[in-house]
């Protein structure tokens, strides 16, 4: 497990890269959930105009018994983001198995890995380990632990799939590929294409939790890198990408002006008017998510869409 001074300093340098690229300045979203931006993604769940997240929860519920049947009785779990566990215990019970079953959540938040391992530490027959680790490091630790009895499921819900560049999002599905065997599973959240207004609505609620989600980065950049940026002279923006088919959020400069930052050593100017682009939520095509399965070498045995809100959870199996 790596230290608070290494994840610092890898935060600092990635901070640094991001608002010094020529163009368009950008910040990692990965970045978004501290324990503040943790609460605030919850938060963003409850609203209204955001229906990802209930979307997915009504597949999971609907559709328990079948997903549960159709992966093999002996498995380990291992989930990409667990988040705060919020929906760890559904998950679990709906695929409860009647032996013991063994939980990965793979979480860089050791917040959010803490109040995952407290939410299920009461459930019978989990166990829950709990792994401190970007996610392909996390699976490849899982992989390692892996009895020669046990399949895999990893579990990639809600859409985090679509934080990655399309080119990218292959790149990594790819790499899980190659960590799995013949006969264990992917269950990944996808969300649809729907109309522009509807989406704009989801990533800037008007309530602003989404605004306050996305200016939390400047602020966790002034709590642990030293950084002075002045909240009110940023805002936050929504756009749809036609061309990428992504939501991206920015943070807007309201006025010219200078930001530094302790820790990266760094002096930034913005232009009034200048965004920093801090996050791309993709939304897929139904033909789009069957090529990425062929191309990263999954089949796809099974498919479940909420019609309420286009979001579609995928059950993939390595062939
Ligand atoms: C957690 C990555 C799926 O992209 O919809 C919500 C994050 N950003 N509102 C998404 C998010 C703004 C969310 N994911």
């Amino acid at each position: 497990m790596r230290d608070t001074l290494t994840i610092t300093t890898r935060f600092a340098e990635e901070v640094c890269e991001g608002l010094t690229k020529p163009g368009q300045k950008e910040l990692p979203s990965k970045y978004l959930y501290d324990a503040l931006g943790s609460r605030l993604f919850d938060a963003i769940t409850e609203l209204p105009e955001y229906g990802l997240t209930r979307a997915e929860d009504r597949i999971l519920e609907r559709h328990a018994r079948e997903i549960a049947a159709r992966v093999p009785q002996s498995i380990a779990i291992a989930e990409l983001g667990s988040g705060s566990g919020t929906k760890t215990r559904r998950i679990l019970s709906a695929l409860y198995r009647p032996h013991h079953t063994r939980y990965f959540p793979i979480e860089i938040s050791a917040t959010a890995l803490a109040a995952c391992e407290r939410e299920v530490r009461d459930i019978s027959a989990v166990s829950v380990v709990g792994i401190e680790r970007e996610y392909l490091d996390g699976l490849l630790e899982v992989a390692a632990r892996r009895q020669a009895y046990e399949h895999l499921l990893v579990l990639f819900l809600g859409s985090t799939i679509g934080n990655f560049e399309p080119a990218a999002a292959l790149v990594f599905l790819k790499k899980i590929r190659s960590m799995l065997e013949p006969g264990d599973f992917l269950l990944l959240g996808t969300d649809l294409l729907k109309p522009v207004p509807v989406l704009l609505d989801a990533y800037d609620d008007p309530l602003g939790v989404t605004a306050a989600f996305n200016l939390n980065l400047l602020a966790r950049i002034n709590r642990e890198l030293g950084g002075n940026f002045v909240l009110s002279q940023f805002e936050h923006e929504a756009r749809f990408n036609e061309e990428a088919r992504s939501i991206e959020m920015h943070l807007r400069s309201r006025q010219a002006q200078t930001v530094s930052i302790d820790a990266a050593e760094i002096t930034i100017r913005f232009d009034a008017g200048e965004t920093i682009w801090t996050e791309s939520s993709h939304k897929y095509g139904l033909p789009e998510i069957s090529r990425m399965a062929t191309e990263s070498e999954f089949e796809c045995p099974a498919q479940w869409i909420d019609e309420e809100w286009l979001f579609a959870e995928n059950l993939w199996m390595a062939g």
